[in-house]
């Protein structure tokens, strides 16, 4: 079964790069890379080419999300699975891949939550590490999606994609790790009535940058949509606040690793507010308000 290094990179669509582009660079601490042929803008916080990409579109959300295999025999075999099984897997022409900076990469559609699963083993990597300014970023942590076909994306992830259970808000939640990625959580998914972004994390190396954050968010009116607080599953504090276009973005500090040998059993936690945060801080309703899928076009065959 696949086995992934981590998850590589999220793309994302926003309604002005420019404005994206400062933000997530001046503001969140990204390191900007370079600029794409149709307007993309890649965007590093390791020394992968990109971790986020920034595309061009009237419709804010999600574009894919890419997961890097441990190898490229694990890319091929999970190709040659999910192809077995009937799913349709598309290689990503050359040229774009040329332009993603990418070996051999495949596209499928998670068909409940209808959002775009990119695999790659191969991505070309910086000399020099990324150089933190706003924030000791150290790395891209995590995905939430929310679908009304929850249940279903949480299964096929489950059974097709190789992910395990880390744990589990009753009826809210469930925290997946992308195996044997050690992160308590690289993918949660959550029920809600369409098919949507939830957030997208970046994880940070020090408390202070929490705190940073804060008062950085503060002085240039960033909403701060939630927190800080503690999220009891993972262990780690969060601070949410929402980038130019309303998408919800996570700083997060610490969070729970698992063994590939022998990791705890998940947990399955109550439904209630103190499984999501141990400090009681309020939620803004434009919290994961604002986040499309990008539906891929029907090809025909
Ligand atoms: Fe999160």
């Amino acid at each position: 079964m696949a086995r992934y290094r981590k998850l590589g990179y999220v793309a994302l669509n926003v309604t002005d790069v420019a404005r994206a582009r400062a933000f997530y660079v001046d503001t969140i601490g990204l390191q900007f890379v370079g600029e794409g042929a149709d307007g993309e803008v890649f965007l590093r916080c390791s020394v992968d080419h990109h971790n986020m990409v920034l595309y061009p579109s009237s419709d804010p959300g999600l574009k894919r999300i890419g997961w890097e295999m441990e190898s490229d025999q694990e890319l091929e075999d999970l190709v040659a699975y999910l192809r077995g099984q009937g799913f349709p897997v598309e290689e990503v022409s050359p040229e774009e891949r040329r332009a993603l900076r990418q070996g051999p990469t495949f596209r499928m559609v998670e068909p409940n939550t209808t959002a775009t699963f990119e695999f790659y083993s191969v991505m070309d990597q910086f000399a020099v590490d990324f150089q933190p300014t706003q924030a000791k970023i150290m790395g891209l942590g995590h995905i939430v999606l929310k679908s009304p076909a929850w249940q279903g994306a949480v299964d096929f992830v489950l059974k097709h994609l190789n992910f395990r259970v880390s744990d589990v808000i009753n009826e809210r939640v469930v925290f997946m790790r992308c195996f044997p990625n050690p992160y308590h959580h690289s993918l949660a998914i959550a029920p809600g009535p369409a098919n949507t972004l939830h957030h997208v994390n970046l994880m940070v190396s020090e408390i202070d940058d929490i705190g940073r954050g804060m008062a950085r968010f503060k002085k240039q009116q960033i909403p701060v949509v939630h927190g800080p607080g503690r999220h009891p599953p993972s262990d780690s504090i969060f601070l949410y606040f929402l980038d130019p276009d309303g998408l919800t973005v996570e700083y997060s500090f610490g969070m729970e690793e698992f063994s590939e040998t022998a990791p705890r059993k998940h947990r399955v936690l109550e439904n209630h507010q103190d499984s999501f945060d141990y400090w009681g801080c309020e939620i803004d309703p434009r919290k994961s308000a604002v986040g499309s899928i990008e539906r891929q076009p029907e090809k025909a065959t």
